[in-house]
């Protein structure tokens, strides 16, 4: 029962802001409900745009209290001033100046969007359109200025004042008031803009950048957190030394901030020196955080960090280019991480991300292009395929140009768009300009939606020796529509190992491209039947179709060069077991011991030289796998159970090397903690270990992992136990999590893992469960990690229980969205895209997910984004 109709923002419609902005200078005079806010623009017409316009500025819940032309007060005829605008009909042909004066309430402000309290800290959030929330502006990316800000506060309530840009000036204020001036030189749009101020702690650094600049980091923290930020500060050092020398880019600004809040929407916001980040990607402890905290607080620093030059320094010109910088950013994190890292074991992650995440956005009805071409609420466009895809289109650029190439083409793109608002156009266009290669066709990747498949079909000519693969590729919705130029990276494998000998004349560097509708390459001195390794390192986001024996996947998983692929291998016979225990209420026997032992061969070979890829390969596809390969009428209790079996059957058949591996990986007592990936690794198998040894045999699981919760000196194995005890029901599971609990009080962001734990238990009580924890004492349904954690975990990870046939998993979800939709209707948004593949459930599901749809529709009121993302999920229905 929506009312108002909302306005769709087009790509087409774009044209250039009618006026420009050159500085802002802001005074913000904080107070908890009243904070004033005085904004000095100067403002001119742009030549590019209609002479003579009006002036138009962005509003958003906005009170105005004062306005002034060149410093005389505007007469109440000369504007008009809504909560949404301010319009001036007739301003000045030439240059003026307009100070604007509002009124705003951090504490009321509940969307964490533009100015808000967070745990009593003064921060702000401005992209995508925040900063219309503290002052009437142009709010949008191509109109960039000069940014002063001045921020005024109680000394007690905030003897922290941050700004963007250098520290200029500070002191007292008036009565227990003082005063910080923050200069920023380098023009920046309004969503970079930001300011903090509240009882911070620090740790800080000096970095020296290759062009000679000592820059000073330092992390801020609520108080009394400062001991776990040292990580983050040091990530910061070593995203800045990476991006100096794998892209050449150092930083341009004396100081460098990150200040951690608690209440925040998304995971990190890059603003111009002043990076804002969601607390669990900064606080990090052996007691408190796991391998994978650590590994995400790397990546997110650097991401926010890259950032300096793949969004501020050069913007987007509008939010249509949105990845433009995210997917550039997102690639260059993944890159940073690798170099840190272990590459393969990183690019295995990046992919089940994909998979996991964009695959079934791009299959459900929320798919949409890279670069997306229409929208109503553009903070439901920071996507998987936006940030994820988008990465993936870089990757394959690099792939085609070649490393060199590509670095070439990225200095050029720094070069020429520095200080602009640029476009995906701009960005191929350096990379064709030094590589000389025609981008056109390849541009396609960012209009199609949808994940194209690759059919292959493989031919080995004893006589001759030779090979042929024939490809065809095809893309769901767009059948007729011109092919994608597609990398496939591959190679040849035989019984003993790589076929080294066998090449192909369209095979440059280990890539073939696809770029027609269908096509073939000839292998020749093929001197047995091979098994093809494609799309090695996953070369492109497509999904591969080949009929593909167990025996030759297997394989692959011993002899393949290519460690993605290796991995692959396993992964596919997994899944084709899966498939067929799902489908056939048993997963075939014979096929499922063959299984075993090639990974038992393979544990004994590999898993003491490499825990965190064997980790990895012992990890078999999860149930949301499952059910996006089956794609259709799916039963998540069918797939649950085939999945259980696999796993107790392969835990049954490897529990003597598990339990051997185990003891094998174990630190001697008094190792020191290390957060590295060597470290991480062996505590990955080590768990992955007990997980399967736990599906066979509970009981003794159990009592292992009780007697590891006792002695874990990390999260990581701490945790890890305690998800093994939350699979078995009973008394020494409630007492864990009790345990857990008690011992973590006063620890949200660990309190965040032992709700998420519970809200994944596969049992017909855990709705009711859920419904105690959001009255437990440490649940916030203001909080967007506390809802993460208990709702999100839920709807997202406990597939049999989310989606139960009585419809009462989709209840517990919609009343949650409806709540939060009148408070923080993006994380309201964001919960209701569990419903996008709904269509894909077997009906008697699909039925009660459509009840539980149509039940928000009725709502009266509902917000733009929850009304954005319900009309997408339910249309054509
Ligand atoms: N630009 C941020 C990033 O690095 C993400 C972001 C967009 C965001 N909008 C936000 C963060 C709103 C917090 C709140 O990816
Ligand atoms: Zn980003």
């Amino acid at each position: 029962m929506r009312t108002e109709t909302p306005i769709t923002i087009r790509l087409e419609d774009y044209r250039p802001s009618d006026h420009l902005i050159g500085t802002v200078a802001l005074a913000v005079s904080l107070h908890p409900s009243a904070t004033r806010v005085r904004a000095e623009l100067t403002l001119r017409p742009n030549p590019a745009g209609r002479p003579g316009a009006p002036l138009v500025l962005d509003g958003d819940d906005l009170t105005l209290t004062g306005l002034a032309l060149d410093g005389v007060p505007l007469p109440a005829e000369a504007y008009v001033a809504t909560p949404t605008g301010l319009t001036l009909a007739n301003p000045p042909a030439g240059p003026f100046t307009l100070t604007i004066e509002t009124v705003v309430d951090p504490t009321a402000n509940t969307k964490l969007m533009g100015l808000y309290r967070s745990n009593g800290v003064y921060c702000t959030q401005c992209e995508a359109d925040g900063f219309r929330r503290i002052t009437y502006f142009l709010d949008r990316p191509d109109v960039m200025a000069v940014y002063t800000t001045r921020i005024e506060a109680d000394r007690d309530e905030a003897p922290v004042l941050l700004g963007n840009g250098n520290p200029v000036e500070a002191g007292a204020a008036g009565p227990g008031r003082h005063y910080a001036i923050w200069h920023d030189p380098h023009p920046k749009p309004a969503y970079l803009f930001a300011l903090v101020g509240g009882r911070l702690d620090h740790v800080r650094r000096d970095f020296t950048t290759s062009e000679g600049r000592t820059v000073e980091l330092a992390v801020y923290v609520e108080s009394g957190k400062a001991d776990r930020a040292g990580y983050a500060l040091e990530a910061i050092a070593r995203s800045m030394a990476w991006d100096e020398t794998a892209f050449g880019r150092a930083y341009d600004l004396d100081v460098f901030n990150v200040v951690a809040v608690s209440d925040f929407n998304m995971g990190a916001m890059e603003n111009k020196g002043l990076n804002i980040f969601n607390d669990r990607y900064v606080l990090a402890s052996p007691e408190t955080a796991t391998d994978s905290d650590y590994a995400a607080i790397e990546a997110i620093i650097a991401h926010e960090y890259f950032h300096n030059w793949t969004g501020n320094r050069i913007t987007c010109r509008d939010w249509f280019q949105l990845c433009l910088k995210e997917g550039l950013t997102v690639f260059r994190d993944q890159e940073f991480s690798s170099d840190m890292r272990s590459r393969a074991v990183h690019r295995i992650g990046e992919v089940r991300t994909l998979r996991a995440r964009q695959f079934p956005e791009d299959a459900g009805p929320l798919a949409h292009p890279v670069r997306p071409r229409a929208y109503t609420e553009i903070n439901n466009f920071y996507t998987a395929t936006v940030y994820e895809k988008g990465a993936e289109i870089v990757r394959m650029l690099r792939t085609l140009l070649g490393e060199t190439a590509f670095r070439a083409g990225m200095d050029r793109y720094f070069t020429d768009n520095d200080g602009t608002a640029a476009t995906v156009e701009d960005f191929l266009a350096a990379l064709a300009a030094t590589s000389g290669r025609d981008l056109d066709a390849f541009a396609r990747w960012y209009e199609r939606p949808g994940t194209p498949r690759v059919a292959v079909q493989g031919h080995y000519d004893a006589q001759a020796r030779s090979y042929r693969l024939d490809f065809r590729q095809s893309l769901a919705g767009a059948p007729d529509g011109p092919p994608l130029v597609i990398p496939i990276s591959l190679g040849l494998v035989g019984p003993d190992g790589p076929l080294a000998g066998a090449t192909a004349e369209r095979v440059r560097d280990g890539v073939f491209v696809l770029d027609r509708a269908s096509d073939a390459v000839t292998f020749t001195d093929v001197p047995v039947p091979p098994v093809p390794s494609l799309l090695r390192g996953f070369s492109a986001p497509v999904r591969l179709d080949m009929d593909v024996s167990d025996a030759d996947r297997l394989t692959l998983l011993r002899h393949d060069s290519d460690s993605f692929n290796r991995w692959q291998a396993a992964q596919a016979v997994a899944m084709r077991l899966l498939v067929q225990g799902t489908r056939s209420g048993a997963v075939p026997e014979t096929a499922a011991t063959a299984f075993r032992d090639a990974l038992g061969a393979f544990l004994d070979a590999e898993a003491l030289a490499d825990p965190a890829f064997a980790a990895l390969v012992l990890a078999l596809p999860s149930e949301a796998d499952v059910a996006n390969e089956i794609g259709a009428e799916i039963d998540p209790d069918a797939i649950h159970h085939a999945r259980h079996a696999l796993r107790r059957q392969l835990g049954a058949g490897l529990a003597e090397r598990l339990r051997g591996l185990r003891d094998a990986l174990a630190d001697a007592p008094g190792t020191p903690f290390s957060p590295d990936a060597a470290a991480a690794g062996r505590r990955a198998l080590r768990n992955a270990a007990l997980d399967l040894i736990a599906a066979a045999d509970p009981e003794a699981a159990s009592a292992e992992a009780t007697a590891q919760m006792a002695d874990a000196t990390t999260m990581t194995d701490r945790l890890a136990a305690l998800a093994v005890l939350a699979q078995v029901p009973g008394e020494a599971r409630e007492a864990a999590l009790e345990r857990f609990a008690a011992s973590f009080r006063s620890e949200p962001l660990v309190l965040d893992k032992w709700l998420a734990i519970q809200a994944g238990i596969p049992e017909p009580e855990t709705p009711e469960r859920i419904r105690r924890l959001q009255a437990h004492p440490t649940f916030s349904a203001s909080n967007p990690n506390r809802v993460r954690a208990l709702i999100g975990s839920f709807s997202m990870g406990n597939p049999t229980q989310f989606n139960r046939p009585d419809g009462a998993g989709y209840r517990l979800v919609v009343e949650t969205i409806l709540a939060l939709d009148r408070t923080n209707p993006q994380i309201a948004a964001r919960l209701l895209t569990a419903f996008g593949s709904w269509r894909m459930l077997e009906p008697k599901r699909r039925g009660q997910a459509q009840a539980a749809l149509t039940e928000i529709r009725s709502v009266a009121g509902l917000s733009r984004d929850v009304g954005d993302i319900l009309e997408r999920t339910l249309a054509g229905s």
